[in-house]
């Protein structure tokens, strides 16, 4: 089975790839933003960025992930629409799936800013219920992105496990706080 780990900023046609691959491979298609949207309905569009939801968010991540992994252990493909910006994301995730047997393909988008900004602005087109982004944002997220090298592209060597933690497991349960490896 694949975990296709879906990476790119936000506009960058992720969930429109997302769709694709769920349409292609009867994959399971899980999206983080339609979580968020549905928990947090009455949220403004600016909460989204706050701490506290931010915090909210790598919660529902951690579940999403275990559902993904216990799926594609039963034998579905899994579409994690995720964005991973952080290489080290990746790699986590990259070496808790071969540790259970499972492929996994980091799929990039790459999006210039000119473009970001136009599909962004038309994707919302008023819509009170999409997150909002400002300019400023959208520049700062381009210099915080990790883009993805040739070697993670081409399913190649996972790095070593950043200082201070015991495993790229350990990592990812301080990264996703609710994400139980024994549950997925
Ligand atoms: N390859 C593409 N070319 C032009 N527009 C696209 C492309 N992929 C997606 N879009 C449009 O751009 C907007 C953002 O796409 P979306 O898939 O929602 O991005 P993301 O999930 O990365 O935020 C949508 O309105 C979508 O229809
Ligand atoms: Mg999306």
């Amino acid at each position: 089975m694949t975990v296709f780990l879906i990476v790119g900023l936000p506009g960058a046609g992720k969930t429109t790839r997302a769709r694709e691959l769920e349409a292609e491979r009867s994959a399971l298609r899980l999206t983080p933003d339609e979580w968020q949207m549905a928990v947090f309905d009455r949220d403004s569009p600016t909460r989204w960025r706050s701490a506290e939801r931010a915090a909210h968010r790598d919660r529902l991540e951690g579940k999403l992930i275990e559902i993904g992994l216990r799926a594609a252990d039963l034998g579905l493909d899994v579409v994690l629409d995720f964005g991973f910006w952080g290489t080290d994301e990746r790699s986590a995730l990259r070496w808790i799936a071969a540790a259970r047997g499972l492929r996994t393909e980091v799929v990039y988008l790459p999006i210039g800013y000119d473009e970001q900004r136009r599909r962004i602005t038309a994707r919302s087109g008023g819509d009170p219920a999409q997150f909002e982004m400002s300019d400023a944002e959208l520049r700062q997220w381009h210099t915080r992105f990790q883009a993805p090298d040739v070697d993670e592209l081409r399913d190649g060597t996972i790095p070593a496990v950043p200082a201070g933690h015991a495993s790229w497991a350990a990592w990812a349960r301080a990264r996703w706080p609710s994400w139980r490896p024994g549950q997925g």
